[in-house]
């Protein structure tokens, strides 16, 4: 998410070569250059074979960092210094499509740049003409499929977000991958907005806090099998890794622990949703201040 062209192209770039090919003085200096300037180097060992996966089922994401771009023309947090970013661009699509062309460019064609939008900015008829001007550029421009969010970016995260008008967007075009998003909150849901939209594909957002096996339950129905809950030993698993790498990505921080222990009560309280006994799992959360508390909980309420 961004302002700049240059520096979303350089941001993308440093993205998939994970800031191995060159310093961050470096990238830095290529956001200061013209965006038709920046481009992703190769490094020997990524040759010509990356693309899809030996099975084609998906874009491989070795040896490059990751597997895809997705450009954020859709965070309803308000502007910073005047400048438009996330789904304030809808209100300046001209700039959002500088963006998007840049990046597209800078990336090597065989990594998919997507693109995640809020169906418009509001609800005049001025607004959801630059929605549709700018959903068609990024096909245009060769963005992979978009992902739309069915609230306004007015919206916030108020009110229900829309499913009509994303059917409405599969029906005027059929042949675009486009996938959904917005209030999906279990695994039913998922599949109810599919049959209703003709989407693609939905992204899971806020339904995934505190419930990765929603992903697990769609395949389950999907392969004709019943959904699995997850076990407590499959909790338990999950809380004890969820610590540990959010702890290796705090590790910055003055008190890397603590910060660590009070950003994850809330994760705590909402996987508790899962275990018979949810609400004195809830409040065993609530005071942890380390890892080793985080460890106590477990033991108490989740050992198998
Ligand atoms: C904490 C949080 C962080 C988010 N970060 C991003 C983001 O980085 N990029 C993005 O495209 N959408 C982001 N979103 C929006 C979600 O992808 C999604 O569109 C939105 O939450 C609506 O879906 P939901 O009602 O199922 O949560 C974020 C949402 C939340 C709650």
């Amino acid at each position: 998410m961004g302002s700049d062209p240059a520096e979303m192209a350089a941001a993308a770039i440093k993205m998939i070569e994970q800031g191995k090919q060159r310093s961050n003085k470096e990238y830095r200096k290529l956001a200061e250059q013209e965006p038709s300037a920046i481009r992703h180097q190769p490094s020997g060992e990524e040759g010509e074979s990356h693309g899809l996966m030996a099975d084609g089922r998906s874009p491989m994401a070795s040896p490059l960092g990751f597997a895809a771009i997705d450009i954020n023309l859709a965070c309803p947090v308000k502007k910073i210094s005047k400048k438009s970013r996330g789904g304030h661009w809808l209100r300046e699509p001209e700039g959002a499509i500088e963006i998007l062309k840049a990046v597209r460019e800078a990336v090597p064609a065989s990594v998919p740049v997507t693109v995640k939008m809020r169906r418009s900015f509001d609800d005049t008829e001025e607004m959801r003409q630059n929605f549709l001007y700018l959903f068609d550029a990024a096909y245009d421009l060769g963005c992979a499929w978009v992902v739309v969010h069915g609230r306004t970016v007015e919206q916030k995260y108020v009110g229900p977000s829309r499913w009509d008008p994303l059917k409405a967007l599969v029906d005027r075009n059929p042949e675009r991958i486009i996938m959904g998003s917005g209030d999906v909150w279990d695994v039913n849901q998922i599949f109810r907005m599919i049959a209703y939209t003709g989407l693609s594909g939905v992204s899971v957002a806020r339904g995934c806090i505190g419930n990765p096996w929603i992903f697990r339950q769609a395949r389950d129905l999907l392969e004709g099998r019943e959904p699995r809950d997850p076990t407590i030993e499959e909790q338990r698993a999950v809380l004890e890794q969820h610590f540990e790498l959010a702890l290796a990505v705090n590790k910055n921080f003055r008190d890397p622990e603590l910060h660590t222990a009070k950003n994850m009560r809330k994760f705590g309280i909402k996987f508790a949703a899962h275990h018979p006994q949810a609400q004195e799992v809830k409040k065993s959360f609530i005071y942890v201040k380390s890892l080793d508390d985080w460890r106590v909980a477990l033991d108490e309420w989740y050992a198998c």
